[in-house]
């Protein structure tokens, strides 16, 4: 099966369901400052999770991107890759466990033609420090399933990971394991989440490789949960009723949600019973390329151009979604992937010449996903920026690339300091110099190495460790008010500017707000005045937000903007800033309503919220594009 093929049969099983199919989220979210990357289909749902009305309704479904910085690392074998696609589907307060598990099941026995005998699952072993109780309604559902297939489905408890690796799967079908496995947040276990965080037991599906032997390196034992890669997660129902409050306990949320997710190139995987991933549409036509332009083989050499098809499609798609290559936050995370792809085509042939036809396994990434973003239409880089970003960041890395190779082979001894000179100087990720090292068989002082690469973590981790340190409630207040400020922003841009003035990305943190726009030239001081003091004159106003849920064609006719380009589904929420969005319905008063935006919120209700706006730089962001940062004080 194509992955064109199972994300549509997905879609129409969950529409057959009364789902709404919505649009995907950009893989770098605009106003959550909690986080580098989307990573997973939930993230942009939270706050309908939390309870704010979805414009869709209850029940929606629909296919996310998702990158996971954190398993940069374990790319380089048949199933990790940090760029994937997310199957989602959501119950809003709808339905829960009992319509949940059975459709799933008939979509992976039915849709995907998968033999039950091959499918597993792992369900919550409860958690008395947190009073949550065993899922055995869980149990009971899947047990009632997998014996209308005439399928064995003892149950047993595991627990913890440790323990499972000890006992093994005992003939069971069924496992239950503890919080750090059955258990789903954002950030993970409970103890981890933070203040404000949704999450809630889990029941996961996993499908069996027999082909693939348990490795004992894994531990004794294999089981669901075993990383050797016999068992493979295919998918993840979380029954999402829980948020973490200030006196670390969980409270049950509004509502009872599910959030399924499933990974769409692992699921095109088994239905094509192999288990190597990257042997799916998605991926081979990458690797085809790759073996042209290194003439080399697939076969032989695996791990490599796993590493270059993966880190390439991420690069790729960042670049897209407006990321350039830089030494902090996603910036930073693309100059990896770049780098470390480098390096891998580099020790394949030996020399550069890759760096030459790039560009062309960049556009077959394009074309397989045209659904997703037509270029030069919908997305925040042309393709012409996209070959050259790429190509002058490959270009720039090469030279200190050859004579990083000539040092490490002259080096005789490694300790931690030459390996984070090599990064100092030639720019060798340091994990990129461990693997290299491990490769000549070289001996790593790994004490002093590790303390290195701690430090050079920490440094590169800024953001994903560190984000949620104030707590999702905390920081999503000051987020809320960026958000508003941003809405005025732009108005005020238009009035002052001219009407050519667009939205070409936003960036908010728990300091300031970011804010780019069309617009041909330098921002003369007055101008900037201007637009200073007209929002400080609307927050003064003590306008109102308020929010509808209408038509997009409606939306659209009353002249709200959108993020020009951005896929919205046919019901949207639209912000008013002062005065009614609906014309006939209120007082037209000249000036008024002051902005009217498509928009997902949340928003403060009132713009007196919001303190005073300073705007603190003014820059430019490319041709034609300019870059406005304001603080809130
Ligand atoms: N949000 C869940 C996950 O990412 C479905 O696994």
């Amino acid at each position: 099966m194509t992955s064109r093929e199972l994300r549509q049969k997905y879609l129409d099983f969950f529409i057959k369901k009364g789902h709404k199919v919505i649009p995907s989220a950009p893989l770098v979210p605009e106003n959550d400052p909690t986080t580098l990357f989307t990573s997973s289909g939930m993230q942009p749902m939270v706050p309908y999770l939390l309870g704010q009305k979805h414009p869709e309704g209850t029940r929606l479904v629909n296919s996310q991107p998702c990158f996971r910085a954190q398993d940069i690392e374990d790319v380089g074998n048949n199933r990790h890759t940090t760029l994937f696609e997310m199957l989602g589907n959501w119950s809003l307060g709808d339905y829960f466990k009992k319509e949940q598990l059975p459709w799933i099941f008939e979509f992976l026995i039915k849709e995907v033609s998968i033999d039950p005998n091959k499918l597993y699952v792992s369900v919550f072993a409860g958690d008395e420090k947190y009073h949550l109780p065993k899922d055995t309604e869980s149990v009971q559902i899947w047990k009632e399933l997998f014996s209308q297939q005439n399928v064995g489905a003892k149950e047993v408890a595991l627990d913890s990971l440790e323990y499972a690796a000890e006992v093994g799967m005992q003939g069971g079908r069924i496992f239950y394991y503890d919080q750090k496995k059955n258990w789903w947040s954002r950030t993970g276990s409970i103890e981890a989440m933070p203040t404000g965080e949704p999450g809630g037991p889990n029941s996961e599906m996993f499908y069996e490789f027999e082909e693939i032997k348990h490795d004992p390196k894994y531990g004794k034992y294999c089981h669901p949960n075993c990383d050797c890669g016999h068992f493979l997660e295919i998918g993840n129902s979380v029954f999402m009723e829980y948020k973490k409050i200030a006196d670390g306990s969980l409270k049950k949320l509004p509502n009872k949600n599910v959030d399924f997710g499933g990974g769409l190139e692992r699921l095109v995987a088994v239905s094509n019973k192999d288990a190597d991933v990257f042997k799916i549409d998605l991926f081979w036509s990458i690797i085809e390329e790759i073996e042209k332009v290194t003439n080399k083989k697939y076969t032989d050499n695996r791990s490599s151009m796993q590493i270059i098809t993966d880190h390439l499609k991420g690069a790729t798609f960042l670049i897209i979604n407006g990321v350039f290559p830089s030494n902090k936050l996603q910036g930073y995370i693309l100059r990896r992937l770049l780098r470390r792809s480098a390096i891998k085509f580099y020790q394949l042939t030996g020399d550069l010449k890759f760096v030459e036809e790039i560009t062309t396994i960049c556009d077959r990434i394009l074309e397989m996903y045209d659904w997703l973003f037509s270029i030069n239409k919908n997305s925040l880089q042309t393709k012409e920026q996209l070959h050259q970003t790429i190509v002058e960041e490959m270009k720039k890395f090469g030279s200190s690339l050859v004579k990083g190779f000539k040092e490490i082979e002259k080096l005789s001894e490694v300790n931690g300091k030459n390996a984070f000179d090599l990064y100092q100087t030639y720019g060798f990720p340091i994990e990129v110099t461990e693997e290299l090292l491990a490769e000549k068989g070289q001996k790593i002082d790994q004490e002093e190495f590790q303390v290195e690469f701690e430090k050079h973590k920490e440094l590169s981790r800024t953001a994903s460790t560190g984000m949620f340190k104030g707590g999702l409630v905390d920081q999503s207040e000051v987020a809320i008010k960026y958000h508003t400020a941003t809405h005025l922003l732009h108005a005020a841009l238009r009035q002052i500017l001219g009407e050519h003035v667009t939205q070409k990305g936003s960036n908010i943190t728990s300091e300031r707000l970011r804010f780019d726009f069309s617009h041909p030239e330098k921002l003369t001081e007055e101008q900037s005045k201007q637009v200073e003091n007209l929002v400080n004159q609307k927050i003064q106003e003590n306008l109102t937000v308020t929010s509808e849920v209408m038509d997009k064609k409606e939306a659209l006719k009353l002249g709200a903007l959108g993020l020009f380009g951005a896929k919205y589904g046919d019901k949207v929420t639209v912000y008013t800033i002062g005065g009614n969005s609906h014309p006939e319905r209120a007082e037209r008063v000249e000036g008024f309503p002051f902005s009217i935006e498509i928009c997902g919120g949340p928003h403060v209700k009132n713009t007196s919220q919001l303190g005073h706006l300073n705007i603190t730089k003014e820059e430019s962001a490319g041709s034609g594009v300019r870059r406005i940062y304001a603080t809130l004080i």
